[in-house]
């Protein structure tokens, strides 16, 4: 697809090489930052201490940064881990080589916890619950989880051939995160149609408390 890359990524992880260049690309920033994240955060306060699971290349990351005292970002892949650490050594982020399956932070921590277009990455709706578990866990009472993922659709699944990739139905998450522990749910949809991609694009937001 000639993406160009905003962030340097290195090679072989298990995120797909088209769908790592499109997650570092300018146009994928440009998405993020006028309309994901203002559509799944909006003006809510997040509080002084969030946490962003599943960072990859940071593009969620920087834009998150900015908008929030203290942000740590937490990412599986060793080499996406280090090359964000690196980018991003002095700000007020704090990067984190972890799996949100088993989150290696403490209980009752963080104001926030976020995550964007993450879930469809972990390898089955047993784990993908036992991340919600975790986000639960490391939040404090009333801390606010946010996240967004994309809705199954044909152009998203050939955009992941060979990746570990296990959409989410939208109108599965609120007993999910009943499950997980979350209160006060809020689950919603949007269809966009995008002219500069040449693809239509549906993705979910997810927006709960911690009790
Ligand atoms: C599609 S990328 C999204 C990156 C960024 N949030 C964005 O929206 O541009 C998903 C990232 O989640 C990471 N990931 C997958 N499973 C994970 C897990 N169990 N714990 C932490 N990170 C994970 C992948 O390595 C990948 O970098």
């Amino acid at each position: 697809m000639g993406w160009r890359r905003v962030a340097s990524p290195p090679k072989g992880r298990p995120v797909n090489e088209r769908h790592l260049e499109f997650c570092a690309s300018p146009e994928w920033a440009e998405i993020i930052e006028r309309e994901v994240l203002p559509w799944a955060v909006g003006e809510r306060d997040l509080g002084d201490d969030v946490l962003e699971v599943g960072a990859g290349p940071g593009l969620t990351t920087d834009v998150l940064r900015r908008r929030v005292a203290r942000l740590t970002a937490v990412e599986i892949d060793k080499d996406l881990a280090d090359a964000l650490r690196a980018r991003l050594a002095g700000t007020n982020v704090d990067v984190v080589e972890g799996d949100a399956t088993r989150l290696p932070l403490e209980s009752d921590r963080f104001s926030a916890a976020t995550t964007f277009n993450m879930l469809h990455h972990v390898p089955s709706p047993d784990l993908q619950d036992r991340v919600l578990a975790e986000l639960c866990r490391v939040l404090r009472p009333g801390g606010v989880l946010v996240g967004t993922d994309g809705v199954a659709s044909d152009t998203l699944d050939e955009f992941h051939v060979g990746d570990v990739y296990v959409p989410c139905d939208p109108a599965g998450m609120p007993a999910r995160l009943r499950a997980a522990g979350f209160v006060d749910i809020q689950v919603d949809r949007a269809d966009l149609s995008d002219a500069r991609l040449g693809w239509a694009r549906s993705r979910f937001r997810f927006i709960a408390a911690a009790p």
